[in-house]
């Protein structure tokens, strides 16, 4: 059995490749799905998640979370990057599949706690499910094996503002909990999957594999790639999600650096991911003793969109 991991996320279009990716690999093992607002609301979202479970035919189990900021109202929903279903107006039907009673929090803390040094988690939304779960269950920041992020920004600004990434920006007071409690962490952020473009004719290719995960994310990505050449003139899409679960399965990819991490909460500068790196000597105004983690600087961008191939083409349904 591969890596165990419990996958936390807002689908959303590039959460679906991520997922799906996670959840075909061979060298991982996703033991539950856990939903947050962030792309769409929660509901949606955990119907989403359903929907790219059974879609894996894993079944893998799915468990709601939360459904707004532990501090914050909810600004607004990405409807014209993800659809007004967080997948690409696709308008898919309803999943068989039912969500599990357990709530994500629990799902969480109760996983880690009864296999502790096992467990990864992979979170590609807002950080708000996992500072809950810190604060309700402290315990398991220490029984973690790993967390991986993809959010923030070191060097290359924001996408939601131009400082802050959004899924930090959604919930900058629970980012900043989770980038002070001490879990073993790893930030992908702007720096990387800005680096990663899927193009135009490698969507193409995936649907031409002749499964039908392919197909789904040929298709529900029509919108998502409209919105990049609408906004940016790119002839393609990021990767966003899917470049944190590559960092898992591939780190040889990325290059990284060492440093602590701030999250700005003022209105001006919100969610904006301040990072203070080992190797430079800045004075930081703010030393509350956290911990230094794991800030991916670098990636291999055509192997990185080249594993992901390798996945659908050998092992998606
Ligand atoms: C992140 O924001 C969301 O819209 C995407 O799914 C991704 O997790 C990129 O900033
Ligand atoms: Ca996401």
């Amino acid at each position: 059995m591969g890596k165990k991991i419990i996958f936390d996320t807002d689908p959303g279009i590039d959460d679906a490749f991520a997922l799906l990716y996670a959840l075909n690999h061979p060298s991982l093992e996703v033991i539950g799905i856990t939903t947050v607002y962030g792309n769409v609301p929660v509901k949606l979202a955990t119907n989403n998640a359903l929907i790219l479970s059974e879609l894996s035919q894993s079944k893998t189990p799915v468990f709601s979370g939360k459904e707004k900021p532990l501090e914050r109202k909810i600004k607004q929903f990405p409807n014209f990057i993800h659809g007004d279903d967080g997948l690409g107006n696709i308008m898919h039907k309803s999943p068989n599949l039912k969500k599990s009673d357990k709530t994500a929090i629990d799902f969480i803390a109760g996983s880690i706690n009864a296999n502790p040094g096992e467990i990864d988690i992979i979170a590609v939304g807002p950080l708000t499910n996992i500072a809950a779960s810190a604060i309700e269950y402290p315990e398991i920041i220490n029984k973690v094996k790993s967390v991986t992020i993809m959010g923030g920004s070191w060097l290359a600004g924001g996408n939601i503002t131009p400082v802050a990434e959004a899924n930090i920006y959604n919930d900058p007071e629970a980012a900043d909990i989770v980038f002070k409690s001490g879990w073993p962490l790893t930030m992908v952020g702007l720096d990387v999957t800005h680096k990663v473009f899927l193009s135009a004719d490698q969507l193409e290719h995936l649907s031409k594999i002749g499964n039908k995960c392919g197909q789904f994310l040929k298709n529900i990505s029509k919108f998502y790639v409209r919105f990049y050449k609408d906004t940016k003139n790119m002839n393609g899409c990021y990767f966003h999600d899917a470049t944190a679960v590559i960092a898992l399965t591939n780190p040889e990819l990325f290059e990284f650096k060492m440093g602590r991490v701030f999250v700005s909460q003022d209105e001006l500068a919100r969610g904006q991911t301040v990072v203070f790196l080992d190797e430079k000597n800045h004075k930081n105004p703010i030393n509350d003793g956290r911990n230094e983690v794991k800030i991916m600087s670098e990636v291999e961008s055509d192997k990185a969109i080249s594993k992901f191939m390798d996945i659908a083409e050998k092992f998606m349904k």
